[in-house]
């Protein structure tokens, strides 16, 4: 398994933050400098100081070595430790770097006091590290993954290498790997957690364009695995197909130690993690979500399930997967109004905690469409915190249903015209409105939002053809069934979402 590098200037943090990065993703951390330290039997002052800078380029040389075939760690690099082109490459085969980038007030601010164990600083250290950061700008600036670490905390550093990296491990419920990376890497990660005899669910749209890719994957690393393709679409989501699921487990002989593979967007995922939930009272699954809202949204969280005729996700249950592996360059492929759709969850998790989220999705469909990893990796960020705080949905997971309570009974009363996200977008507006009505927010707030919207080619407004009393009276229905009020998420500013019981339903539309 690859490597988490992390690389940036002196003063950056790759320490500390290496620290927290591996805490957090429950990987061991080496500090390389000091296997450089232990190998030479001296301090690296020592090391510079008598033998000078290329032995000890030559010691990182071996270090960067000697770590190749461990097992996946976090690794904190020397601030030159990539310099050399022989370096670089053996750290970008063996894993994946991320740079972490600092102003140079910050790097003075930290570095003060410590230059005397900086031989490269010694002298002044502003005037040196000045110099030091001009003759490394080029090289510094060749790595893609970078994550910028002034002003913020360590903890808050961690997840922006994490969110740079798509390095996720989600403890809610159960605790298992996400992973932004590639769908050849599958087999691999299957392996690497002993996870046996899988079985490949998918429907027919994503077996046209990924099944191959993925079988293969799994053949390289020794899984003979089995194929079942169901028919696409929401329609069917249910009963009868789930239980045709749990027969072909049975022909296929899955046993309790057999895994199922979940190859497509929220519905397979909701439909295969179900099948995976049930038969033998349990067996594991892995979800590779292919949908923009299956990677930022159904994919985590664990909640499995089906429709009944009488309504959508009526039965169902909790059972987090193994591990999540998301592709964004599945998406390209996917109907150009699913990824709009999907994009609707993208904004709402902007307003839900991330404002540069949110400013990214202002750029517009386009910019989307050639920047999917990063909008997925952030996207995945806010709904694994949401998450982590509140597995079992007992209060702040509710934040989740922004614009959801309108959308809901828009895309109800459209009769599943408009897709989920492009109700959930018009919910997401009137809900606005109705939070600057009701003094939450500023006059503003719903305008930013309806903008951001429509400028990824979704819909804001209510169609004027659906009845406002039906949407009224649909949600109603919604009201009784939660007692006296419902309670909405309603955003105060982007980045920043508060709950609050509604009674005068009427007044929101
Ligand atoms: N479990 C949860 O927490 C959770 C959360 C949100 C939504 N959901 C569920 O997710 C479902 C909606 O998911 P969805 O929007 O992904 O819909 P979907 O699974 O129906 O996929 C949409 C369409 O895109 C096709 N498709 C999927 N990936 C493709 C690809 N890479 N290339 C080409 N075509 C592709 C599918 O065949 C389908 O026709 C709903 O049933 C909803 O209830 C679950």
């Amino acid at each position: 398994m690859p490597h988490l590098f992390l690389y940036g200037p002196p003063g950056t943090g790759k320490s500390t933050i290496g620290k927290i990065l591996a805490r957090n993703l429950k990987l061991p951390f080496i500090d390389l400098d000091r296997v450089i330290e232990t190998n030479a039997g001296m301090s690296t002052p020592q090391i510079m100081e008598q033998h000078g800078e290329s032995a000890f380029r030559d010691l990182e040389s071996s270090a960067l070595k000697s770590i190749q075939n461990e097992k996946e760690s976090v690794v904190a690099l020397g601030g030159g430790a990539l310099l050399r082109d022989e370096n670089r490459e053996l750290a970008e085969k063996a894993g994946k770097v991320v740079l972490l980038k600092a102003g140079l007030d910050t790097l003075v601010e930290r570095l003060n006091g410590s230059s005397n164990t900086r031989p490269l600083l010694a002298g002044d250290l502003r005037t040196q590290l000045s110099s030091m950061l001009e003759k490394r700008r080029e090289h510094y600036n060749s790595f893609t993954l970078r994550a910028q670490v002034d002003g913020k905390s360590a903890d808050e550093n961690a997840l922006q290498a994490q969110i740079a990296l798509g390095r996720f491990y989600l403890i809610a419920m159960g605790e298992y790997d996400v992973i932004v990376g590639n769908v050849g890497q599958i087999g691999n990660l299957l392996y690497e957690r002993g996870l046996q005899d899988p079985i490949i669910v998918t429907d027919e749209n994503v077996a046209k364009f990924h099944v191959n890719k993925t079988i293969e994957s799994l053949r390289k690393s020794g899984y003979d695995s089995k194929l079942l393709t169901i028919p696409a679409g929401e329609e069917y989501k249910n009963l009868e197909i789930v239980s045709g699921l749990w027969k072909s487990f049975l022909e296929n002989g899955l046993d309790r130690k057999s895994t199922v593979l979940a190859l497509g967007g929220g519905v397979i995922g909701d439909m295969a993690g179900f099948a995976a939930s049930t038969y033998m009272r349990g067996i594991a699954w892995v979800g590779v979500p292919t949908t923009l809202l299956s990677m930022v949204d159904a994919s985590l969280g664990g909640k499995t399930g089906f429709d009944l005729p009488e309504g959508k996700n009526l039965i169902g249950s909790f059972h987090p997967p193994k591990l999540v592996l998301a592709d964004p360059s599945l998406l390209l492929t996917l109907p150009e109004r699913e990824l709009i759709s999907g994009m609707a969850e993208v904004v709402k998790h902007g307003i839900i905690s991330d404002p540069e989220l949110f400013n990214l999705c202002g750029h517009g469909l386009d910019w989307v469409k050639n920047n999917l990893e990063e909008i997925v990796k952030r996207a995945m960020a806010v709904k694994i915190k949401v998450i982590e705080e509140d597995p079992y949905e007992k209060g702040f997971r509710a934040a989740l249903n922004l614009g959801h309570t309108v959308g809901h009974a828009v895309e109800l009363v459209s009769k599943f015209e408009l897709r989920h996200g492009e109700a959930i977008a018009i919910g997401m507006v009137v809900e606005a409105k109705y939070a600057e009505k009701m003094g939450l927010s500023k006059k503003s707030l719903s305008k930013v939002i309806s903008n951001t919207l429509s400028g990824l080619g979704l819909p804001v407004d209510i169609p004027k053809q659906l009845p406002r009393d039906e949407i009224i009276g649909t949600m109603q229905v919604d009201k009784k069934k939660n007692a006296k009020a419902i309670r909405f998420a309603l955003p105060v500013e982007i980045g920043k979402v508060e709950l609050v019981d509604v009674t005068d339903l009427e007044d929101v539309l």
